[in-house]
């Protein structure tokens, strides 16, 4: 009976209906109808017990081979299901291990912070106490007690951040323009021998590659019965040799003039690297400090004699790693600060 109208017909109906189902439950109501109890090919396989048995035989094959067509279409249509099923929670379950982890980096010290940390430890390791003081001053310390009276023209070399708050005296407060303003305030709560070093910002109106409007100082001063320039030039030198790690720098005391000392020196140090090398870089003022100076500190000008000096960290940092631009440490950008870790 196989190739008969009834089976043929049997078949296509149950591979389009189990095609159509639209859901599991939906196809295992349909498997039930056409393989159940009740269903036709059920009811002909029954109906084979009444025929002769070389007919049965016949028919109940072909009758198999339907059933068997019919069940075929019914797993396939059962294994798109889970295929379906089985890709759903693939795609929702998906990791893309292309993407870089969420990882939480390890902060580091500013290369500037970096310069301030060896400084004072070179400086401490040679006796020098460390200090500490204000961001805002008054006219007296920043300029006045050090030799620069009002109208002086020597104030304008250094183009000062003004605050509306005024000192007791009436003048405006400002953002301090040099660590030096930490020399007379340090004298007078300590006895000579006086050897301090004093790190910190300072502000000026000032932009440029070497040059910037907030920038760290690191202010030395040493004041005993007899330090001399010489006492100078031998610290800064060792100093220097210690902070690049090398004894053949090439340093030169230049002449100079700063109102607070006498005589007063700017000390400069070539680039070694970068696209500055063999130019000059000036890194500090220095002097003997002024009797005036020594008079505001309340010391006796002709008993005490010593000197001072005032350098710039970032330079010192430009120097050290051959950075060419001053405003590379102040931009944030990671790729520059990251060289420093
Ligand atoms: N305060 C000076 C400046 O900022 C530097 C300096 C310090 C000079 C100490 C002499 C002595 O330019």
């Amino acid at each position: 009976m196989i190739g008969s109208p009834d089976l043929e017909q049997i078949i296509a109906d149950a591979q389009r209906v189990f095609a159509n189902a639209a859901d599991t439950a939906t196809l295992e109501k349909e498997k039930a109808r056409f393989l159940g109890k009740n269903s036709a090919l059920t009811a002909l396989l029954k109906g084979l017990s009444k025929l002769d048995p070389e007919v049965r035989k016949r028919e109940g094959a072909g009758i198999n081979v339907a059933k068997q067509r019919v069940e075929k279409a019914l797993n396939a249509r059962r294994q798109e299901f889970s295929d379906a099923l089985i890709n759903q929670r693939l795609a929702a379950e998906a990791i893309d291990v292309t993407l870089p982890g969420l990882r939480s980096s390890v902060g580091s010290l500013h290369p500037v912070m970096q310069t301030w940390e060896r400084i004072e430890q070179i400086f401490h390791s040679i006796g020098f106490d460390v200090a500490d003081g204000p961001e805002i001053e008054t006219d007296w310390y920043n300029f006045t007690a050090l030799n620069s009276p009002e109208n002086h023209p020597a104030r304008s070399m250094q183009d000062t951040f003004y605050l509306d708050a005024k000192d007791a005296q009436g003048r405006p407060l400002l953002l301090r323009t040099h660590m030096s303003a930490m020399q007379v305030r340090y004298a007078q709560i300590h006895k000579p021998p006086i050897k301090s070093i004093v790190p910190g910002r300072t502000y000026r109106i000032d932009s440029d590659a070497t040059h910037s409007p907030m920038f760290h100082q690191i202010e030395g001063l040493w004041i005993d019965e007899s330090i001399s320039f010489a006492d100078l030039k031998g610290v800064y030198i060792a100093f220097l040799r210690q902070f690049f790690e090398r004894n053949d720098i090439l340093i030169r005391f230049r002449p100079s003039y700063f109102p607070f000392t006498e005589p007063s020196a700017e000390i400069d140090m070539r680039f070694e690297r970068g696209k500055n090398a063999g130019c000059w870089l000036e890194i500090s003022g220095s002097g003997q400090v002024h009797p005036n100076v020594l008079h505001n500190m309340g010391l006796d000008p002709k008993l005490y004699t010593g000197f001072a000096f005032g350098s710039g960290l970032e330079r010192l940092t430009m120097l050290r790693y051959g950075v060419d631009d001053m405003r590379s440490f102040f931009e944030n950008d990671l790729r520059f600060l990251r060289q420093f870790t």
